[in-house]
């Protein structure tokens, strides 16, 4: 007997468990990695310069679905690049691109409809995403 197809089966279904599962988790588990995120960042704001802090974001308005996560995720385009600058909140990008990639496996590629009604700092729109985020998970648990 040939070992050796046997090991690289082996070899693939442990690579295939490793980078990225054809199925996803369900959604309350996702939402709750996407508030371990959110709570990263907020934590990691406390450290960013006050130019950073006095940055101000549009905050999406009526938003009921899980694919208005998306109208949040747009806003972070500009800000990922304004923190490439804050030398004390390195890893802030992380988490962001990690927030972006999580909610585009919630929403799909389907583009969704937003509407903004005002502007706040960053702290606030974190604390506005994560609330959202919450009333999320507790609407699909
Ligand atoms: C903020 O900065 C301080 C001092 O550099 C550091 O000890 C702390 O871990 C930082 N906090 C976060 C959340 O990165
Ligand atoms: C988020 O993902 C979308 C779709 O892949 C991409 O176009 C966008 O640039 C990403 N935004 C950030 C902040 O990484
Ligand atoms: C948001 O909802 C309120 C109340 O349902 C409505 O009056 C308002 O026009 C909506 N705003 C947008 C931008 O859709």
């Amino acid at each position: 007997m040939n070992k050796v197809p046997l090991l690289s089966c082996i070899a693939l279904t442990l690579f295939l468990l490793a980078n990225g599962a054809p199925t996803l988790p369900p959604p309350p588990t996702v939402l709750q990695y996407l508030l371990r995120d959110l709570i990263k960042v907020q934590d990691k704001l406390q450290n960013v310069s006050e130019r950073m802090k006095k940055y101000e974001l549009h905050i999406p308005s009526n938003t009921s679905s899980m694919a208005d996560l998306q109208c949040f995720t747009k806003e972070l385009t500009p800000v990922a690049g304004a923190l490439k600058y804050e030398s004390k909140a390195q890893t802030i990008q992380e988490y962001i691109n990690n927030i972006n990639e999580t909610v585009n496996s919630l929403t799909g590629t389907e583009t969704t409809q937003c509407h903004y009604a005002t502007k706040m700092k960053i702290e606030g729109f974190f604390k506005e995403f994560v609330s959202f985020s919450q009333k999320l998970r507790a609407l699909t648990q």
